[in-house]
């Protein structure tokens, strides 16, 4: 890792690649248009709206983030993305119907320039979703060098200087690791025989990094987190974060039981559902495919409250979660918690959460940020997995060796100290002994 004076400058273009043109990608790319234009706020986003404490509390100095630290600058920010449909990025974000159309309307010369290449897709991944918009080629190697060659003739149109690649596509079938992941040998060899443990997100994965493009994924599939992706990543020195963006119910998860926690509270039981009706309700109304959220959303719970450590308060601790897809709701998600609490002396109390969210209004900032942390880990020389990224991400990737850091409030000390760090600045250990020597 570089020491400040040695994070490469964020000048020029920023290209952010997105595969999948569905209401996350659009919501997150209209949103960076309006905001630009001053049309609206970009609530939620730390890069834009957050500030870092600095030295001592007595100091005073407290600046934003984005003046702390170079990120790319919102109006260098160029967009190019796949998609299995062909409707450009304002016919998308009308489809995903998050962003009213009075907003909308005013930038549609702007999005309706986006339009999706054509997709690396295969059902077998994603049962509920078909598009004509999908490449043909003879292996999923050939398919990989044609993403390659999108992506370096989007960097020559638009001047590009560097890029990042997001996952925003859908949620693969549940898959776990086997012998095509275990090496780049085995799996370079796997994309020639067109093995079946390559889902489409490996493809688009494995051309980033090929390309030296650092990669986020949005969503809860395997793709990078393999030992074959880390070492190609390693190679082409490009960094790495995943896994499934923390919105909604996980979000709120993430923030109560920390608290229940740390006041020593049992629980006996959390009872999560939730109704969807956009794509991915839809997509995730597969077994399969919710299979792979499921897996994602249940093992927060398991790490934050560390059972092994504390087993009278929530070894029995029964942990369900359910996703409903509901059509009439569209983007506008409802989760229901119910959660059984034990408190002093064995007795029982109930919380109820209801939160009526918007899936994609709380997913597009982090795209923002991920995005721009992810461009300033590749200018700082810092390749692999950025755990420091965990804040964003309901599955978080991490060194073999360690367990997954859920808790939000460590996520945030620890993402905000690796700025620090980056800067040469002090750590922030929140002892403050001195004020009172
Ligand atoms: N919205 C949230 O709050 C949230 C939170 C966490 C994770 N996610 C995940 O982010 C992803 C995107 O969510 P969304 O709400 O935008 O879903 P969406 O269904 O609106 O958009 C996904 C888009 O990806 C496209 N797609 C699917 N497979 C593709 C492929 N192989 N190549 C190119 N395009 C492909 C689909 O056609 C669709 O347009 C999902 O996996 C979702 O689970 C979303």
């Amino acid at each position: 890792m570089k020491n400040s004076n040695e994070i490469a400058p964020a000048t020029g273009k920023l290209g952010v690649l997105l595969v999948g043109l569905g209401a996350v990608s659009t919501t997150f790319i209209a949103g960076v248009h309006a905001v630009r234009r001053g049309l609206a706020a970009p609530i939620g986003s730390l890069t834009q709206m957050g500030t870092i404490r600095l030295g001592k509390r007595t100091d005073g100095r407290s600046p934003l983030i984005k003046d702390f630290i170079s990120l790319a600058a919102l109006d260098d920010m160029v967009f190019g993305a796949w998609d299995i449909f062909e409707d450009n990025c304002y016919e998308a974000a009308r489809t995903a119907g998050v962003i009213e159309l009075d907003l909308l309307s005013q930038m549609k010369d702007e999005l309706s320039s986006i339009k999706p290449w054509p997709a690396v897709f295969d059902r077998r991944y994603v049962k509920r979703l078909d598009g004509p918009n999908v490449k043909k080629g003879a292996s999923k190697r050939e398919l990989a060098d044609q993403v390659r060659t999108d992506i370096q003739q989007f960097k020559t149109a638009n001047g590009v200087d560097r890029m990042v690649m997001v996952w925003c596509g859908s949620t693969e079938v549940f898959m776990t690791e086997g012998e095509a992941h275990a090496s780049l040998e085995a799996f370079e060899r796997a994309l020639d025989e067109s093995d079946e443990a390559v889902p489409s997100s490996m493809v688009y994965a494995y051309a980033a990094l090929k390309e030296g493009i650092p990669f986020a994924n949005a969503a809860p599939n395997l793709t990078v987190d393999t030992p074959a992706m880390l070492e190609l990543a390693g190679q082409t020195r490009s960094s790495l974060c995943g896994k499934d963006l923390k919105t909604g119910q996980t979000l709120m998860k993430t923030i109560i039981a920390p608290g229940l926690k740390a006041r020593l509270l049992g629980i006996a039981g959390w009872y999560s559902t939730n109704i969807l009706g956009n794509r991915d309700g839809e997509v995730l109304d597969d077994p399969e495919s919710f299979k792979t959220k499921e897996e994602s959303k249940k093992s927060v719970l398991d790490y934050i409250l560390q059972p092994d450590l504390y087993p009278s308060l929530y070894d029995q601790l029964c942990h369900v979660v359910r996703i409903n897809y509901y059509p009439p709701r569209g983007d506008n998600k409802e989760g229901w918690d119910n959660i059984d609490l034990v408190g002093w002396l064995g007795y029982p109390m109930q919380l109820k959460v209801n939160f009526l969210c918007r899936d994609s209004v709380l997913a597009a900032p982090i795209v923002l940020d991920v995005a721009l942390f992810l461009d300033l880990a590749q200018r700082a020389g810092m390749s692999g997995i950025q755990e420091w990224l965990s804040f964003y991400f309901k599955s978080p990737m991490h060194a073999a060796a360690l367990y997954p850091e859920h808790d939000l409030f460590i996520q945030l000390m620890k993402l905000k100290n690796t700025l620090r760090y980056l800067k040469g600045e002090e750590l922030i250990t929140h002892l403050g002994l001195e004020y009172y020597d």
